[in-house]
């Protein structure tokens, strides 16, 4: 099977009450680890390309690397995806460079320039039919390039549900990211996590059918936040998302939830790990080979938290 858009696996996540996974991937380690998952999983699946992690592995290899997963995986529906594409370019070198998903993120300006920037993607994409994701609202935290609202402030730019018709429909969006409370990265919360389902429930609501994202969805692992921090790392306030508050919001609108900085921890805590456990070892392959262990195992439980284990055939 070829690469295909996230129209199908929306709709059964829908219906069903799941969510699917949407990883960054940045190199081979960490997009086999992810594919190992899925396969054994048997999970629909998004892979999601930001623009520097086009810059750093370029996007020939990426493309390469995600070609060999789709020939090996025939049964398992992926989609590639640009995470925050943050101009009508790099949207458009995506849809040319063969994305089957871009992401527009104008959140950050006007709500009209960003139905206008949103809409000029959206008729690029589907006139080769490719899908959009777009973000009303503002998430905090830093995501690469493109930073956020402080996280104290980010329960003053939720989304409101008041302008997402409107939005939606001058724009032609097929899925839209909200802003419920979360930010991006390993600090996003300061005291008790909080997020914002009544934006969910009342966004839900304004819009029946309509698939739903949620970024910065990481949960920031008690597991590998220990492990980096017992192991000369220092992340001693990092705080994510809880995941009974993840499994409650996909029973809800949301159909694609994101996930990078879980990854990276997991990596980087093996890495860590080996580094300061086995001084001597150089061999690369001796500590890329547990971050990619670490990752499949973590996106393995990942995909029951989102409910899409075994959601494969159902995306097809
Ligand atoms: P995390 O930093 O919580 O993993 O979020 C990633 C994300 O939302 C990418 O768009």
């Amino acid at each position: 099977m070829a690469l295909v858009d996230t129209k199908k696996m929306f709709k059964a996540a829908y219906k069903e009450g799941f969510a699917v996974g949407a990883f960054n991937v940045n190199n081979m380690e960490i997009t086999q680890g992810i594919i190992a998952a899925i396969a054994e999983e048997k999970a629909p699946l998004i892979l999601q390309i930001s623009r520097g992690a086009r810059e750093y592995a370029s996007m020939s290899y990426l493309r390469a690397i995600i070609d060999v997963a789709v020939a090996e995986n025939p049964d398992i529906p992926i989609v590639m995806h640009l995470d925050h594409g943050d101009t009508f370019e790099t949207c458009k070198q995506c849809v040319d460079d063969g994305f089957t998903s871009v992401m527009v993120d104008a959140s950050h300006s006007s709500f009209e320039e960003n139905i206008a920037t949103t809409k000029k993607v959206v008729d690029y994409a589907h006139a080769r039919g490719v899908v959009v994701e777009a973000e009303l609202g503002q998430l905090g935290g830093i995501e690469e390039d493109v930073v956020g609202v402080h996280s104290d402030d980010v329960m003053k730019h939720l989304t409101d549900p008041d302008q997402v018709v409107e939005f939606v429909g001058k724009t032609g969006c097929d899925s839209l990211a909200i802003a419920i409370g979360t930010s991006h990265g390993a600090y996003k919360f300061k005291s008790e996590p909080k997020l914002a389902f009544d934006v969910i429930e009342e966004v839900g609501r304004k819009l029946p059918g309509y698939p739903l994202v949620m970024h910065g969805s990481s949960s920031v692992l008690k597991e590998f936040k220990d492990l980096i921090n017992k192991y000369g790392g220092k992340m001693p306030d990092a705080m994510g998302v809880p995941e009974e508050a993840i499994g409650r919001a996909v029973k809800m609108a949301i159909c694609k939830v994101n996930i990078d900085t879980d990854l990276r921890m997991a990596l980087t805590a093996k890495i860590r790990q080996v580094f300061c456990e086995t001084p001597g070892e150089f061999d690369p392959r001796k500590y890329l080979g547990p971050g990619r262990e670490a990752i499949k195992k973590m996106v393995k439980h990942k995909l029951h938290v989102l409910g899409c284990a075994g959601k494969a055939a159902a995306c097809l």
